[in-house]
């Protein structure tokens, strides 16, 4: 069997999340559309010379494109879905590793288990789609910003958007998308103050670029509407949330 063919049956084998690019045009096949969310997170496309961790690696999608990036160094860490009860394995992370011979390192930590103690600190940190899925999501960014000497990106599922106060809207249960471990969901005002409180000077939403257009109430409705279909959770339930994302500069 040819080498492109070998590598085709053992990616067929695993589990996907992330769609990560790997050689000849050879995408893995993730239910995740990782290409848009990095554009969505806007990775520096130059990261030469700076360190980065990856919280919640899962694939490991973010830790390769930081390498592509030009990272020095990356580490990649994830508990939940590598060993732990989660939805996957590490198995994708390291069939990714091999074939595109990467230098990311990786380490089995749980998310709140980070220090600099445990993990040094990194000049960029990306805390992607993981504060949602954490119980104390105060106790998490300011894990995240333990570790982080530069810049902290944040991509998350937020709610009340439509609040300019502060707020948090906590998922009893599995209410959100019938998913146990999503827990709570901040607004804009919420997460600033949050990311402010933990010593980051400048907090800029990078996504969505006009949030007041993306996130105004019809284009909501719609959403929402759409979100019934998909099982998201009840029309009153959705229908002031969105995804964001956050850079926070120390
Ligand atoms: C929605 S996935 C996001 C994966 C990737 N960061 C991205 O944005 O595409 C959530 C990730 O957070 C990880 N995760 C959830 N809870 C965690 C925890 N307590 N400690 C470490 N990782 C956790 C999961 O294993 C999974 O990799």
């Amino acid at each position: 069997m040819g080498g492109q063919e070998d590598l085709i049956k053992r990616m067929k084998e695993i589990d996907w999340f992330h769609s990560i690019p790997l050689k000849g045009g050879i995408v893995t096949p993730g239910r995740d559309d990782s290409m848009s969310k990095l554009k969505q997170v806007c990775l520096p496309e130059d990261l030469s010379g700076k360190s980065v961790l990856d919280i919640g690696a899962w694939d490991g999608f973010f830790s390769f494109q930081a390498e592509r990036n030009g990272a020095e160094r990356i580490l990649a860490t994830d508990h939940y879905c590598w060993s732990g009860p989660g939805w996957g394995t590490n198995e994708g992370f390291k069939f990714a590793h091999e074939v595109l011979d990467s230098k990311v390192e990786d380490l089995e930590i749980d998310a709140m288990d980070i220090s600099p103690e445990t993990v040094g600190e990194f000049d960029v940190v990306m805390f992607l789609g993981v504060l949602y899925h954490l119980q104390d999501p105060m106790a998490g960014l300011r894990v995240a910003a333990s570790v982080c000497k530069e810049l902290l990106i944040i991509e998350t599922l937020m709610d009340d958007l439509h609040r300019w106060k502060p707020s948090m809207v906590y998922f009893p249960s599995d209410s959100y998308n019938k998913d146990s471990t999503n827990y709570w969901a901040p607004n804009v005002a919420a997460m600033k103050g949050m990311l402010h409180d933990l010593g980051f000077s400048r907090v800029e939403v990078v996504f969505p670029k006009n949030r007041f257009i993306r996130y105004s109430l019809p284009v909501r409705i719609l959403s929402s509407i759409k979100g019934l279909f998909e099982g998201r959770g009840s029309f009153r339930q959705t229908v002031h949330q969105g995804r964001m994302s956050f850079h926070a500069y120390r």
